[in-house]
């Protein structure tokens, strides 16, 4: 069994926020566009439910796919910003979309989840247990979010994409490797009182540089194969600067690599699928191709893997 990306789907809140948005808290547009490269993001209402997003995201990558919704037996929804404290957010999704009796878990692993979330996912179709898996990736930031502290704030958006698995006999064999450092918990974190995201934002970003070029190097070496087998490469999209330097610590020709934190910011879990979405509708990704991802995230946790996609109807 080889596990595939079979459809790819994504969902945005209405509302989109331009960088003058943080002009009052001394912040501005030049000043994020240089150093981050957002443009503006999307922002889901105070009152708005995350889970609308996920189902919109999941049902249409399934939809894209022309899988039946029956086969799908398990869905993992990588969050940290779920609607509920319990239930997560799988079950909705599951139920919302028909997939009844479907196993249904959230997984947290900050930034990195959708990356945990594709690793777990892939070992279930290959080692026989699911035929085809979804997994989503969705986060409203915004709920946690302290919206006066302009090194944190300028940086976050909403938003949901997700991906369906399934097994495709002849796409090239994923591979992965995850990784964490809970000794780091100081440099990124938000605690049950205070419940805003804490960053040590320069210390992030050395190592999210290291840790996602080191991780997708492993992963690449292990497949014995060089960025020139490689179609697409999506990294979290946490700064347009840390996907640039990762690019570049692993030799990417810059046409490979995916950018749209420009139009979306950094949405944590969901960055991954919601710009394996834009690269889709952009002409990016055709029928088959070799994915590579990295991401990292609070922890810190991190990630890399690589693998192929089968789209139908392209
Ligand atoms: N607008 C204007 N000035 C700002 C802003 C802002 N939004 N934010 C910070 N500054 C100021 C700082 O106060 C500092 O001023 P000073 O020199 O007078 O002290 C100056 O800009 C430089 O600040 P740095 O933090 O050194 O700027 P840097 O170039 O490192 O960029 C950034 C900051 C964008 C946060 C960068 O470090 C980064 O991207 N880090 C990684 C962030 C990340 O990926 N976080 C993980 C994701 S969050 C999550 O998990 C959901």
């Amino acid at each position: 069994m080889t596990a595939a990306i079979v459809g790819i789907g994504a969902a945005l809140p209405e509302r989109t926020v331009p960088n003058s948005h943080f002009d009052r808290i001394g912040s501005s547009d030049e000043w994020i566009v240089k150093r981050t490269g957002i443009r503006e993001r999307r922002f889901l209402a105070e009152d708005g439910h995350l889970a609308d997003l996920a189902v919109a995201a999941a049902g249409s990558a399934i939809e894209s796919s022309g899988h039946r919704a029956d086969d799908i037996r398990h869905v993992v929804v990588a969050t940290t910003t779920p609607d509920r404290v319990t239930p997560g957010l799988a079950v909705e999704v599951a139920a919302r979309l028909g997939l009844a009796h479907a196993a249904a878990f959230d997984l947290h692993a900050a930034c990195a989840g959708f990356v945990y979330a594709l690793d777990h996912g892939g070992a279930l179709i290959e080692s026989g247990r699911a035929g085809a898996v979804l997994v989503c990736g969705a986060e409203a930031l915004t709920r946690i979010t302290d919206r006066e502290d302009r090194s944190t704030a300028v940086l976050l958006g909403d938003g949901a994409g997700a991906v369906l698995l399934a097994d495709v006999p002849d796409a090239p064999a994923p591979y992965f490797h995850l990784g964490s450092d809970g000794r780091q918990i100081p440099l990124l974190y938000a605690d049950r009182h205070d419940r805003k995201l804490r960053m040590d934002g320069p210390e992030i970003f050395v190592h999210a540089v290291e840790k996602m070029s080191d991780a997708a190097r492993r992963v690449l070496d292990r497949q014995e194969l060089t960025c020139d087998d490689i179609d697409l490469f999506v990294a979290h999209q946490a700064n347009a600067r840390i996907v640039r330097a990762v690019g570049k610590e692993l030799g990417l020709p810059p046409e490979r690599l995916f950018l749209n934190v420009d139009r979306v910011a950094n949405t944590s879990s969901a960055s991954i699928p919601i710009a394996l979405s834009h690269a889709l509708r952009e002409g990016r990704m055709g029928r088959t191709g070799l994915l590579a991802v990295a991401a990292f995230g609070a922890g810190i946790t991190w990630g890399a893997g690589v693998l192929g996609w089968r789209l139908a109807g392209r």
